[in-house]
């Protein structure tokens, strides 16, 4: 079942369940190799996303690497015309933590670095998610956040009025049932940074959260990555070369060969809602113990409190989702 979402227009869809009006879209990253598959995808939908700018943060790797790969991505995509901003370079107030042992020293696998035609735009990732949401129509900017939260919690403090004028988040993060993948307890974007994944979940902005409960069933199997490959694009042939390393990659940790696309799974939400089953939930995010720190509490009991603005992700349609993704980048 398909909860009509307090990201989307309600009820303009079209007859595959994408929404019908294009979506205004800043994406929020930290390329890393999984969320490159998410950028592509987001790069290959001008038709249903009016891509805004790509906001970027320490996370998998170091700030100026996610930046740098960020740019390079585009270049590879074509889409120079989307602005990229640099964001935050560590989190609000824990140590940094990367996670250079999966996406390796550059971020992005084994994909060839180059250095990108078109840089960095002078303004800071926050300042710029701050000035798009102030200066267009309240309720019309969506943002979509695959790594640490930094940069979203940042503007929120910077600036409180940008919560009530966002149409809404859609996020990769944090895990209920599945159980945590960079500690027992907690997933990895909200460990590298749950003050601000708490300031984000307590501002009360519709929030769809996709976390490892449903990521995990959206997997690169090793058919879904051979039908990649025969769109034969510069942009299919990096995606299967991330996909591949991933896959490889999740092998050697002994976590078996299909690989998990999680920030996939946010972009493919916003284009296709329908292949996704949310449930309302309440949600806090566990910061004091050293423990369980990062932990998201993920509560389907609503009480009588106001309404529940968090969506949490119970399940996909991972056929669908990688039918979309072919097919955009198909064209
Ligand atoms: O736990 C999955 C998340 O952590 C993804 O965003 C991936 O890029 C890693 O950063
Ligand atoms: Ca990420």
């Amino acid at each position: 079942m398909v909860l009509a979402s307090p990201l989307l227009p309600q009820g303009a869809e079209t007859m595959e369940g994408a929404p019908m009006s294009k979506t205004s879209l800043i994406l929020d990253c930290d390329p890393g190799v999984d969320d490159a598959i998410a950028l592509f995808l987001a790069f290959a939908a001008p038709n249903e996303l009016d891509l805004l700018g790509v906001t970027t943060v320490a996370g998998n790797v170091g700030a100026s690497l996610t930046a740098r790969n960020a740019c390079m991505l585009r270049e590879i995509a074509g889409r120079e015309d989307v602005p990229v901003a640099a964001g935050c370079e560590r989190p609000m107030v824990r140590a940094p933590i990367d996670a250079g042992h999966f996406h390796v020293q550059t971020g992005l696998g084994d994909l060839n670095i180059f250095v990108p035609r078109k840089d960095v735009e002078t303004i800071h990732g926050v300042d710029f998610i701050i000035q798009t949401v102030m200066s267009r129509a309240s309720g019309t900017v969506t943002i979509a956040v695959t790594g640490p939260m930094t940069n979203l919690a940042m503007a929120m403090v910077k600036e409180p009025r940008i919560v009530g004028r966002l149409a809404g988040i859609a996020a990769m993060g944090g895990a209920r049932s599945e159980g945590g993948n960079i500690t027992a307890s907690a997933e990895y974007n909200i460990f590298a940074d749950p003050h601000a994944a708490q300031v984000v979940v307590a501002s009360g902005a519709p929030l769809v959260m996709m976390g490892l409960d449903v990521t995990h069933q959206v997997r690169a199997s090793e058919g879904r990555i051979a039908r990649i490959a025969t769109l034969d694009t510069a942009v299919s042939d990096a995606s299967v070369n991330l996909l591949n390393f991933m896959a490889r990659t999740e092998l050697a940790l002994g976590n078996g060969g299909d690989p998990p696309q999680h920030d996939l799974c946010p972009i493919a939400y916003l284009l296709a809602p329908h292949l996704f089953t949310l449930r309302p939930c309440r949600m806090e995010v566990e910061i004091a113990s050293s423990l369980t720190a990062g932990h998201t509490a993920v509560e389907f009991r609503l009480g009588d409190g106001p309404g529940p603005h968090i969506q949490w992700g119970t399940l996909a349609d991972a056929d669908g989702i990688f039918d979309l993704l072919t097919d955009r980048l198909s064209r």
